[in-house]
């Protein structure tokens, strides 16, 4: 259709071209027949073949202009609809407007919002659990959801509270651990509880009564009585964690920033009653309105984790000691849950579907010991209630899809389906080769038995590399995030099965041969 226009386009421009040469053909003969004659009637005469040229010339443009622009132009517009990948954004009540820093950002990154319902799309981000909800059978290969199956194991207030962890307060699930429980208190008479269900936000300090203990569907766990108070009010910090792949796992934390809260009313005196002393609730205090984060926060213009850890420094505490601690708990738990996990995504035909942003929030005791006291799952990212932290949610947006490839929006579609030329010029066969003295060994030549030989590219299968792929992409695109998992620190909490070993020694010789991979 298109070429065919073109062809017609070209026909009239050159029989206007034509008309054009032979007008000014026209022009020279009059000219010279009529030298002897006037100048008068020469000059008028030549002003009519000019303003007949130039009408012919502007007739010609114009024709030239309207057609060719206005076709272009629409071919134009319904391909780039047609190309651009389709978001599928959807939770309950969406019109109150809770999803909209992740509106504005899908599109800002050339996102269109479809209805998935009945509408092709890409990427689900879904506000609720969708695996229960029947949003959708299968997957094609290149869609993605960001959640994974069995998330609730870590996100769950139970599953997670009871998951007997470093840096988790002690924990029971009634009436199943009353015995225990009972034990417990008996030999830590001093310590103060709190009631918790997985219904109910929030949480209240309760003396324990025997009845308590045989209600269903409860759990109690230990309160944490002397919290770390900043301007005499308990806090607590949010840390932005991203899962992208299980069997193996990587778990990515956004680094650049944390979410700071404070509890509405200051800590002392301590009264179980005063639930906003020591529950963080909606409207909890800001930042900029804590009298000694301020000047950090507002004046030096630093963000909420530049403000702390200066605050922490101007009080000589080496505010690394919590991040460490803060790491290390994230990684326990994933580390913990990541078979469970795992056996859920076998029903879809891979794990690479899916990611999963969650926000676990940590408390500190006045030791700066650090306690998690929950993973949210769909952390809310609206900043309706206090309109400065629409920035902190803006980027926190953009550094979890820019990790996951859904800024690379070139090619989406065959986002997964390794290897085509699109795929090759950002990550090959070649960026996957590590070891290059280990694997030139007759040893690994003759047998990929030995551990050290089975991360030699030529021993890799095929699943494993598009992992490594994976996993090569999300370091280049990870911007403010930092991978945890697997890490390159020999001492640092890991997952121990094999598959996790081989993917750590992958990263290691990556580390070996560029050290941003450490
Ligand atoms: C999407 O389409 C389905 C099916 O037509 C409809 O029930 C649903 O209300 C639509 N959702 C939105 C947000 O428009
Ligand atoms: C299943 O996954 C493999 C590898 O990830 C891929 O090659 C294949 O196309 C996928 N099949 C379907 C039906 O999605
Ligand atoms: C728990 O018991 C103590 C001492 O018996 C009492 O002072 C306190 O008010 C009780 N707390 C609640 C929440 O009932
Ligand atoms: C998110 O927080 C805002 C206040 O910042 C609140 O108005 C809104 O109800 C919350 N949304 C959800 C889904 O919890
Ligand atoms: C390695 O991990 C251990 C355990 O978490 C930690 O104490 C140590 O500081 C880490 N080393 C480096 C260089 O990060």
């Amino acid at each position: 259709m298109l070429r065919k226009r073109k062809d017609t386009q070209k026909e009239t421009l050159n029989e206007g071209h034509r008309r054009f040469a032979s007008n000014s053909t026209q022009a020279s003969i009059i000219g010279s027949a009529t030298r002897s004659t006037t100048n008068y009637i020469s000059i008028a005469l030549l002003a009519v073949v000019l303003v007949l040229t130039v009408c012919n010339f502007i007739s010609l443009k114009r024709l030239e202009n309207y057609d060719f622009f206005k076709n272009r132009k629409s071919e134009d517009t319904n391909k780039q609809v047609a190309d651009r990948p389709r978001v599928w954004i959807r939770g309950q009540r969406m019109e109150a407007g809770y999803l909209k820093h992740v509106i504005d950002v899908f599109q800002r990154i050339g996102f269109q919002t479809v209805n998935g319902s009945f509408q092709e799309w890409d990427i689900l981000w879904s506000h609720e659990y969708p695996f229960t909800k029947g949003y959708f059978k299968t997957l094609k290969p290149h869609q993605k959801v960001n959640h994974f199956p069995g998330s609730g194991y870590i996100t769950n207030k139970v599953s997670l509270a009871t998951s007997d962890l470093k840096h988790i307060p002690v924990a029971f699930l009634l009436p199943k651990s009353k015995d225990k429980l009972l034990k417990f208190v008996e030999e830590n008479p001093d310590h103060l509880w709190v009631k918790k269900s997985n219904d109910h936000r929030g949480i209240r300090i309760e003396n324990l009564t025997v009845s308590d203990l045989d209600s269903p569907g409860t759990f109690v766990q230990q309160y944490i009585h002397n919290p770390f108070l900043i301007d005499g009010k308990k806090f607590d910090i949010g840390i932005y964690v991203t899962l992208t792949s299980v069997k193996p796992l990587r778990v990515y934390i956004y680094e650049n920033d944390v979410l700071l809260r404070f509890c509405f009313k200051e800590y002392h005196p301590f009264d179980e009653n005063n639930i906003d002393s020591y529950v963080v609730a909606d409207d909890y205090t800001p930042i900029w309105e804590m009298p000694s984060l301020r000047k950090y926060y507002v004046d030096l213009n630093l963000n909420m984790k530049q403000s702390l850890n200066a605050y922490l420094r101007s009080m000589d505490v080496d505010p690394e000691q919590i991040w460490t601690q803060i790491e290390e708990s994230i990684a326990s738990v994933y580390v913990a849950k990541e078979t469970m996990m795992s056996q859920l995504s076998t029903a879809f035909n891979s794990s690479r579907h899916f990611f999963e942003m969650v926000r676990f929030d940590f408390l500190l005791d006045e030791h700066l010991n650090v306690y998690l006291m929950e993973a949210n799952m769909s952390p809310n990212l609206s900043s309706a209630h206090f309109a400065e932290n629409k920035l902190l949610y803006e980027q926190v947006i953009f550094n979890l899809l820019s990790l996951i490839g859904a800024t690379r929006s070139l090619d989406i579609h065959s986002w997964t389906n390794y290897p085509s030329k699109a795929w090759d010029m950002r990550v090959s066969d070649k960026d996957l080769s590590v070891y290059e003295d280990i694997c030139s060994s007759t040893e690994c030549h003759l047998s990929c038995k030995s551990s050290n030989c089975q991360v030699c590219f030529y021993c890799l299968k095929d699943d494993f590399k598009l992992h490594l792929k994976d996993a090569y992409l999300e370091h280049n695109s990870k911007w403010g995030t930092k991978r945890l998992i697997p890490s390159t620190n020999e001492s640092f909490i890991k997952p121990m099965d094999s598959v996790n070993e081989l993917n750590r020694l992958w990263f290691i010789g990556k580390c070996i041969q560029d050290e941003s991979w450490c």
